[in-house]
This record gives C-alpha cells, structure tokens and sequence, in this order.
C-alpha cells in the first residue's frame, strides 16, 4: 500500500505533511506513491493564503474523480488551511462528492483515527473540522523529507497578529509556544541522527513564550538553548515579525556560529499609510532601523522579504515607497504578491481595491527591480566568505549550498559530502557562484 501527499502552501504545510507522512507510514502505508495512480491513500494538505492557490487546488480535487471511479478502494482525504477556512470543507464536498476525508489544521494528529473510523464507518464521508486548536499534539510520528540537510521544528503554532489581509490567525488560531523542553528534546535527537540544518518553524517565531509565563522562556533563550547542543549543525528560523525582532535576539544569532545569519524579515509595504490599513503595527521607519540594527552586527546578513502589492488604497506613491525600500535595503531574496481578497478579513471589505491590471504591472516592476538587485548582490558577494554545506558532485565539481541556500561551486573537487565548509566566492558564473574552500 501507498500513500500521495501533495502539499500546497508554506513551509508549516511542508512539516505537516510529514507527519502525515509518519502517520500512515505506521498504518502500514509503506512510502510515497510517484503518481496518484499508484496511490491507495491521497492527501492533499491544502492552503488558503491567496485565490489562486485555491482554484489550483480545486482543479486538482477535480482531476482525481476519474481516478476515483476507477479505484473505488482508494481513499482520498483533504486537510490543511482551506479545508479550515470557513464553509469550504463543505463546498468541496458539493462539488467534489468522491472526497472521502475532511479535516482542518487542529487535528491534523487525528489522520489515522480518521481512516481507521472511515472503514469501520462503511466508507461515509467524513468532515472532522474543529473550530479551534485544543492543545498541542507531541508525539507524532514524523517522516522527515529528503536528505540529511534540514529538518523542520515547530516552535509556536497560529497567530495572533491579525493582519487586515491575512486569513492564517483564522485558520490556524491563537498562537500556541510549545514547551522548550520538547523542542530542545526533539533537536537533540535531530542533531544525532545527522541533519545538518534544523529550521525553527512559526508563523511569528520572536513572539515564542508569550503565551508562557516566564520570563525566560522567550525567543533569545530558546536559540541558545539549542545552540548549545553539542554537535556539527546549524540552525535557521522563520518567520520574523519586524515588530518583535529585538536587539537582543540580534546579539543572540550575531553571536552564535551556530546560527544561521538569514532573516526573512516581511515587510508587505513602504508606505506608511498602507502598513497602518495592513495593521502591521509597525512603521517603515522603524522597520528600516531593525534593517540597519541588523547589517551593524552582523555585516553580511542575508535578509529577505514578502511584499503585497495592489492593497486596497495603495496608490502610486504608496508603491513607490516599496519600490524604493527594496531598492535602499538592496534584498537578497523578494517574495511579491498581489492582493487577494480573503473573506472574512477586515481588507476584504475595504473601499478602493487595485483593479488586476495595476497590480500585475506594480508586481512586474517590483520583479524586475529585485532580479537587477540580486544580480549586484552576487557581484558583492565575490571575495565574501560564505559557511557551505557540500550536497553533491557533479562532473569534476563539488556542489554546495550556503546557509541561505545559495547554490555554490567548488571547481574541480571531490569533496567529502554533507560536510560544512568555509568557502570564498571568487566568480559570478551562469547564475552560480564560483567559490574556493578556505579550511
Ligand atoms: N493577498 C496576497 N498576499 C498575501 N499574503 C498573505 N495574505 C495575502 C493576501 N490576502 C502574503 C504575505 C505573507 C505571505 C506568506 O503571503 O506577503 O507574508
Ligand atoms: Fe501556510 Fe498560511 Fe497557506 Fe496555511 S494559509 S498553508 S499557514 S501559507
């Protein structure tokens, strides 16, 4: 038997998905199937965040009806953000009638229960949505990706921010730390099984402890605990909320070798008055000296960035402001996207929303400004020394990764994979960078 999980959204749905994975692999699921056609289970761990991920994943429910028909023993389950998302499970199943399983993102450790009740059950549908988050889940079995190089950890679950565009606080609920104690744990067994990297995974990790009372349980002291571990790993972290990555936290990852100087740093705006409507609660001016708070203690930082373009209201000056702080903080990665409506947040409701074709040409813009912008940082680059991990060989060559993922050449080497390096960048070259190990 075997399953197909397809994961739509973020890198939370990613981690989810393994531990659907885990899961099933304790059903006797033995592994991933290569087509829904070898598949005897398929589930699809699903997204919300904007229109179009939807309607791509309609048409993919859509595509597995003639499968269905065909195999009526395979089971088909839906689950993640869209099926939380209010009054969807239930359209998907008048549409989609041969979806079997629906379940939402507080009880996605619910999966095997689920199966096990849908064949006790005489195969009835199921729709098992809960309204809200009733504690956290540890002990899931989990079937980490790929290879050696990174292995994800949630830190804190949901969100509380409420950003006026934002559907996830509704999805995923209030935010939920989990005890440090379990997350040290569960890195320490990472670390032995030899991953090399481990992400910390929430949807604003500065505001870890918070819903915890005591005071040292906080973002700074949770990376230094599992910086202290002993062993040859790294560490990285997403996402950073600009109104909570304090000074402090800074000094924490600047000091620390073993954490990765790789902050994804959403700004969604340069406009002041957009951030305000966006509810962000912070302004471009405060974000721009966490930018240089950063760049001061750790020179070489890689930053990146989301960025909404078309919210409701935003007018060519508000764009401008964007365009030139992408411009000033001279980004090394730019994640753009035009607003989508979400129902049931506050901007879905607002007056002046951006026509398709303003956004599309504000978007286009905002593109080519960052290709140019990666372009000069790459030429940058060349003399910087970057930490490597080896990950392949190709032709005479080695092929290595930077901490932010950075594709990295060493010419004609063989060296020992899955390994950290030191590794200078000496050239530019059809879109790699060309480096020589320097320890
Ligand atoms: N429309 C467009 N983009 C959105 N994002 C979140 N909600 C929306 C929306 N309604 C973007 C934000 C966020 C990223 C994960 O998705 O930039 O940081
Ligand atoms: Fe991730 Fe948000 Fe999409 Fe959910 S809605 S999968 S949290 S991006």
């Amino acid at each position: 038997m075997k399953y197909y999980i397809k994961t739509f959204g973020c890198q939370m749905n990613v981690h989810d998905s393994e531990k659907l994975a885990g899961m099933l692999q304790s059903l006797g699921y033995k592994e991933q199937a290569d087509t829904t056609k070898d598949a005897d289970i398929i589930v699809f761990n699903t997204c919300c965040i904007r229109d179009g991920v939807e309607q791509k994943i309609m048409g993919n429910i859509g595509a597995l009806k003639k499968l269905k028909k065909s195999k009526p023993h395979l089971i088909i389950a839906i689950c993640g953000c869209m099926s939380q998302a209010e009054g969807r499970s239930e359209m998907i199943l008048s549409k989609f009638p041969f979806v079997d399983i629906i379940f939402g993102t507080h009880n996605i450790h619910a999966l095997k229960d689920l199966i096990l009740q849908y064949q006790e059950g005489n195969r009835r549908h199921i729709i098992d949505v809960w309204p809200e988050a009733r504690g956290i889940y540890e002990d899931i079995e989990i079937s980490r990706d790929g290879l050696f190089s990174n292995a994800w950890v949630n830190i804190n679950y949901g969100c509380n921010n409420f950003c006026s565009y934002c559907i996830v606080p509704y999805v995923r609920g209030r935010e939920r730390s989990r005890n440090m104690a379990d997350i040290v744990s569960e890195c320490r067994s990472i670390v032995a099984d030899g991953y090399k990297y481990i992400t910390l995974l929430g949807q604003n990790v500065n505001s870890y402890g918070n819903d915890i009372d005591d005071e040292n349980i906080n973002f700074a002291n949770l990376l230094k605990e599992i910086a202290s571990i002993p062993g040859d790993f790294r560490i990285k972290f997403m996402t950073s909320h600009p109104k909570d990555l304090t000074l402090d936290v800074i000094k924490v990852i600047a000091e620390n070798e073993k954490i990765c100087k790789c902050i994804h740093l959403p700004v969604q705006s340069g406009s002041n008055n957009i951030l305000k409507l966006m509810n962000r609660k912070y302004t471009r001016e405060h974000y721009l000296s966490v930018v240089e708070n950063i760049r001061q203690f750790m020179p070489d930082a890689y930053i990146s960035t989301d960025i909404i373009v078309g919210f409701p209201g935003e007018t060519d000056e508000d764009f401008m402001d964007t365009y030139n702080l992408v411009k000033d903080v001279k980004y090394d990665g730019v994640f753009a996207f035009m607003f989508s409506k979400r129902s049931g947040t506050v901007a879905a409701k607002m007056d002046n929303q951006i026509d398709e074709d303003t956004k599309k040409d504000r978007i286009h813009k905002l593109l080519q400004l960052s290709k140019s912008v990666t372009k000069d940082n790459n030429k940058q680059s060349i003399g910087k020394i970057y930490n490597i991990l080896t990950i392949n060989h190709e032709d005479n060559n080695t092929i290595a990764q930077s901490d932010s993922g950075k594709t990295i050449l060493i010419e004609n080497s063989s060296l020992e994979l899955n390994k950290f390096y030191k590794a200078r960048i000496i050239r530019f070259a059809n879109n790699k960078l060309i480096a020589e190990i320097i320890n």
